[in-house]
C-alpha cells in the first residue's frame, strides 16, 4: 500500500524528464578523429564513424557542442588539443578555447520551440551540420574550407580565429553598445551564410524548430 501510494506521487515526477528528453546524436564524419565536447555534457574521443547520443531531460535548457582537434589524453583524461580544449581535461566542464565552430542550442523556448544556430564569433575549425530528426525544420551547414580560405590576421594552426579573439576591440566584440557588420564577419559569412559570423548577426543565423524532437550533429558532413 505504502510502495504503491508512492509509485502513484513519484512515478510522474520520474516519468516527466524521460518524456521532454532530447536527444543529439554527434556523429564523426571526418576522415580523422575528434573529441567533441558538450557543454553540459563533457567530452569524449570520438573515432571516424562513430557516434556520441547525448539527452538533455530538462526543459528549458541549453548548450553547445563544438569538436576538439589534435588532441593527447593520458590515462586519467588529462592532456591538450590543438583546438577547441576545455583546460586540459577530456571530459570538459567548461567552454573550449577559440577556434572552434559552435552548435548552440535552447530548448524549449518561447512558443514551445527550440533555438539552434551555428556560430563562427569563436573560429572555425571543423565543418558541421546541425539536422533536427522531425518536421519542416532547417538542417544548417557551415561545411566549407573555412580554415583554409582564413585571412592571414586570423589564421591559426588548426583553423581560423574570430576577429574577436585577435584584435579584442568592442568592433569585433561588441561587449557595449550595437555593432555592424566587418570586413572579417563577412568573410564568414560569404563562406557559411547560416551562420553567426559577429555576436549581433541574429536575423540571419538563428533558427526554431517545435520543441520535442530530436538532432543529429554531423562534423565533417
Ligand atoms: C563526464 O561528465 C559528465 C557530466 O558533465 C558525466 O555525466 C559523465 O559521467 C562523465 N564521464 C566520465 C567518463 O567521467
Ligand atoms: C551510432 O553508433 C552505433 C554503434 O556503433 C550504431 O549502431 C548506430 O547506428 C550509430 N548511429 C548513427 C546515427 O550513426
Ligand atoms: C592534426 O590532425 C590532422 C588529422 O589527423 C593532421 O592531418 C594534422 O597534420 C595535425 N596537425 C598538427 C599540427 O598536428
Ligand atoms: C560524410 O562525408 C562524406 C565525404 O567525405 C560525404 O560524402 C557524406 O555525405 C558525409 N555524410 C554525412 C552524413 O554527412
Amino acid at each position: 500500500m505504502i510502495a504503491s501510494s508512492l509509485l502513484v506521487l513519484f512515478l510522474p515526477l520520474l516519468l516527466f524528464p524521460l518524456i521532454n528528453a532530447t536527444t543529439f546524436t554527434l556523429i564523426n564524419n571526418c576522415s580523422h578523429t575528434i573529441w567533441p565536447a558538450a557543454i553540459p555534457g563533457g567530452g569524449r574521443e570520438l573515432t571516424p564513424g562513430s557516434n556520441w547520443s547525448l539527452a538533455r531531460a530538462a526543459k528549458a535548457s541549453n548548450g553547445r557542442f563544438w569538436a576538439r582537434t589534435n588532441c593527447s589524453f593520458d590515462a586519467s583524461g588529462k592532456g591538450s588539443c590543438l583546438t577547441g580544449g576545455c583546460g586540459g581535461i577530456l571530459n570538459c566542464t567548461a567552454d573550449g578555447s577559440p577556434p572552434a565552430t559552435l552548435v548552440e542550442y535552447s530548448l524549449y523556448q518561447y512558443g514551445n520551440n527550440d533555438f539552434y544556430d551555428i556560430s563562427l564569433v569563436d573560429g572555425f575549425n571543423v565543418p558541421v551540420q546541425i539536422r533536427p530528426n522531425t518536421g519542416d525544420c532547417i538542417t544548417l551547414w557551415c561545411a566549407a574550407d573555412v580554415a583554409g580560405s582564413c585571412p592571414a590576421e586570423l589564421k591559426v594552426a588548426g583553423g581560423c580565429d574570430g576577429a574577436c579573439e585577435v584584435f579584442k576591440t568592442n568592433e569585433y566584440c561588441c561587449n557595449s553598445g550595437s555593432c555592424r557588420p566587418t570586413k572579417y564577419s563577412r568573410f564568414f559569412k560569404n563562406l557559411c551564410p547560416q551562420a553567426y559570423s559577429y555576436p549581433e548577426d541574429d536575423a540571419t543565423s538563428t533558427f526554431t524548430c517545435n520543441s520535442g524532437g530530436d538532432y543529429t550533429v554531423t562534423f565533417c558532413p
